[in-house]
């Protein structure tokens, strides 16, 4: 069975026919070819295919497309702005916070919710447990929390 739902991806409302087992993740990489959502553990461990859902971090492969009818999604794509980088997405780009990039999705969005919450008086660990629901097999990590470091420490909040 298919059903169409209508929803708003990226700021964009979009309606989409999908069937009634399938994956938000997949949605949005095969229906919609937003491919920079990845999918690895499809059971919600690693994190790689988080999307912003109405505002919160949500893993895309733990939720089903046709429960997404009228909610608000942002995938990796949606961060930059007017072709422009968002400031977490450069501070990756400047600490060499990435390295295979298969993490590197999920690491930006659910940094930039934690962002959301940030204040100058942050340490290593809320830097920490910024991505603290996230795997990466290649950086170690530090990087990556250099990265958000220097989006906070230049006032940034995303
Ligand atoms: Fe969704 Fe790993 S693919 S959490
Ligand atoms: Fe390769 Fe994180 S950069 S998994």
């Amino acid at each position: 069975m298919t059903q169409t739902i209508r929803l708003r991806v990226n700021g964009a409302v979009r309606e989409v026919g999908v069937a009634d087992d399938e994956l938000l993740c997949d949605m949005l990489r095969q229906r919609l070819d937003l491919t920079g959502t990845k999918v690895a553990c499809r059971e919600g461990v690693c994190g790689s295919c988080d999307v912003l859902y109405d505002g919160a971090v949500v893993r895309s492969c733990l939720v089903l497309a046709c429960q997404a009818d009228a909610a608000s999604v942002v995938t990796v794509e949606g961060l930059a702005e007017d072709g422009c980088l968002s400031p977490l997405q450069q501070a990756f780009v400047e600490t060499g916070a990435v390295q295979c990039g298969f993490c590197t999705p999920g690491m930006l969005i659910a940094a930039t919710a934690a962002l959301c919450e940030a204040s100058a008086d942050w340490d290593d660990h809320e830097f920490a447990e910024a991505i603290a629901g996230n795997l990466c097999r290649c950086t170690g990590y530090a990087k990556i929390i250099d990265a958000i470091r220097q989006v906070v420490a230049t006032g940034g909040t995303r």
